[in-house]
């Protein structure tokens, strides 16, 4: 019946002759031989007849258009990988992005992986002291950014021996670039027609995503080339794309979902995609896809409670009828979102589950299968996924019980380290499983539920925020003694960072000083990782060994039991 209309065959189908050789064979790859997500994304789409075809539809806040064909994308990437090689830049190095969604960024990406470097996407809006620790970290060897986020580079460019080129892709020469500093101007470079690319095999490191843990600072999961095999078979088979699609993935390059799905999963099949480099309000992503017709859309649980609340008589003014399917990403998708989305656009938003370190989707609602709305779905075929007891970390036999989501290791997206940080990595690894730390039960006919966060990672709009990385920060603050960050229930947003501040004697707790100390995190930091709330208090519970139990402060904002407090220090 309606079954042939999508990529995918019926779940069950699928589940008993589905194999990752499926979409090795469609990317006409075989073990051993070069495996490049660049040229994958632009070449061979050329070489398969569509070298006309649109790649990317860009439009920004002012409403400049910019079209590009995949020919345009191949030339343009091969330009930029040309110059990344003229200039000393070194296959395996890492080259970072950051910058807003410009054309740039979504080319520079496939260009650096063109030329064997790997690409280490950074979400603009960080600043200064995020972007710092990260770049450390990675011993990241170029930079691209643009001119407004210059300054944020130069903060910290002699605190980075390894920085070598800082790429200014917007460049008006107003105020003089310094030693270091080149313009790069994709564009107005001379086209590179022809470019050697770098002869990478499927495990040739190829993205490094920087992500928030519990303890430390943020790890960098490292991927490669070979994640594209799922990549691709994921976007074609949960996405649905197919090759009239004009795809809109909401997500920013930035974070694994505007890389992945972004620009591997849509143009290794070659799709077209459209880019909005602009705030969000409900008229303007409406009239965007009205525009553009956008038939395929991916989004996140916070940008649809977004669209919620501006109410259904808006969504009226606009031809939305070119939507034909819609998936989510990154936070729990509320039932009511699915049951709203399925009124007044006639479609449910399929929610999908995976992870920075998955590099693809785990769990999805498929095509053509079942919505339960408020479940994540069901394992992708190919990939075993269970929930194990929370502590022996074995497979729990009996439905119904909440676990902890894990993943038998072996489908080819999964990242293949943190770098420089080898001891977290095995850490999510027991048993044979990989762990990912979230907590989830299974009911009887196999779909997933999502329980919560395994441990104290904040997930605030779909992003997730470390609380450790939050109170160094605080601590540099000259009236922070001690503090403690947790996420806070919230309507639109699931959770924001809460944070319980103890003041340095001589400091009040005053309106302008939880302000004041608001405003250094949102500068430091991200506006992402900002206290939307700050509680002064006298002392904070700890541990009997000086640890403080953030335990107890999220149980009190969520209301819940605060339970095994026998290790506690002090009263709250
Ligand atoms: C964490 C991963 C992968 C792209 C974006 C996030 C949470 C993700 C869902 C979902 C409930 C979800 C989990 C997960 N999460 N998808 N469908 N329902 N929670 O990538 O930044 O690595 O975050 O986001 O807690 O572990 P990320």
């Amino acid at each position: 019946m309606f079954k042939q209309l999508f990529n995918m065959k019926s779940y069950e189908e699928e589940l008993k002759t589905f194999s990752w050789n499926i979409a090795k064979e469609e990317l006409g790859y075989k073990d051993g031989d070069n495996l490049n997500i660049g040229w994958h994304c632009t070449d061979r789409i050329c070489n398969s007849g569509k070298s006309e075809k649109l790649a990317l539809i860009w439009e920004d806040h002012k409403g400049e258009e910019k079209r590009y064909t995949f020919d345009d994308m191949r030339v343009l990437t091969n330009t930029i990988a040309s110059y990344l090689q003229k200039l000393g830049v070194n296959p395996g190095e890492r080259v970072c992005l950051f910058m807003d969604k410009v054309p740039e960024l979504y080319f520079g990406f496939l260009g650096i992986l063109k030329m064997g470097a790997i690409a280490q996407p950074l979400f603009s809006a960080f600043g200064s002291e995020s972007l710092l620790t990260r770049l450390e970290n990675a011993g990241t060897t170029a930079i691209f950014t643009q001119k407004k986020h210059l300054p944020k580079v130069r903060n910290i460019v002699a605190k980075l021996p390894s920085l070598k080129y800082i790429l200014v892709v917007d460049d008006d020469g107003v105020k003089p670039l310094r030693e270091g500093e080149y313009s790069f101007k994709m564009e107005q470079e001379e086209k590179v027609y022809d470019f050697e690319v770098y002869p990478s095999k499927a495990e040739t490191p190829s993205v490094l995503h920087y992500t928030s843990g519990t303890t430390g600072q943020p790890k960098g999961a490292q991927h490669v080339h070979y994640s594209i095999i799922s990549q691709y078979i994921t976007a074609k088979y949960v996405l649905d794309l197919k090759d009239d699609d004009i795809y809109w993935c909401t997500a920013d390059p930035g974070w694994v979902t505007g890389t992945s799905y972004g620009i591997i999963g849509a143009w290794s099949n070659g799709v077209t995609q459209c880019v909005m480099d602009a705030g969000f309000t409900a008229e303007n992503w409406y009239k965007f896809i009205e525009k553009h017709k956008i038939s395929m859309w991916y989004s996140a649980p916070t940008a649809i409670r977004a669209l919620m609340k501006e109410g259904k008589d808006i969504v009226k003014k606009f031809d939305l009828s070119s939507l034909r399917h819609l998936c989510s990403i990154g936070e729990p998708l509320n039932a009511e979102a699915v049951i709203w989305s399925e009124e007044v656009f006639g479609l449910p938003f399929l929610d999908t589950y995976w992870q920075t370190e998955t590099g693809s989707m785990m769990v999805s609602n498929y095509p053509g299968m079942k919505v339960k709305p408020g479940s994540m779905g069901k394992p992708f075929p190919g990939i075993e996924v269970t929930v194990v007891d929370l502590q022996t970390h074995l497979p729990l036999e009996k439905r119904g019980i909440v676990g902890m989501i894990a993943a038998k290791p072996g489908w080819p997206a999964m990242f293949r380290a943190y770098w420089n940080n080898e001891a977290t990595y095995k850490k999510k690894f027991e048993n044979g499983w990989y762990l990912c730390g979230d907590r989830a039960s299974i009911d009887e006919e196999g779909y997933f539920w999502f329980v919560g966060r395994d441990d104290d990672v904040i997930n605030t709009a779909g992003h997730l925020v470390g609380p450790f990385e939050i109170e160094s920060a605080l601590l540099e603050h000259p009236a922070v003694a001690e503090s403690a960050v947790v996420g806070k229930p919230d309507p639109m947003n699931m959770e924001v960072v809460k944070a319980f501040v103890a003041l340095k004697p001589g400091f009040e707790p005053t309106k302008m000083q939880e302000l004041e100390i608001m405003n250094f995190i949102r500068k430091k930091l991200s506006p992402l990782a900002m206290p939307q709330e700050i509680e002064f208090v006298d002392k904070l519970p700890k541990t009997r060994s000086g640890k403080i139990m953030r335990r107890v402060l999220r149980a009190k904002e969520w209301g819940e039991e605060i339970g095994d407090i026998s290790t506690l220090e002090n009263d709250m």
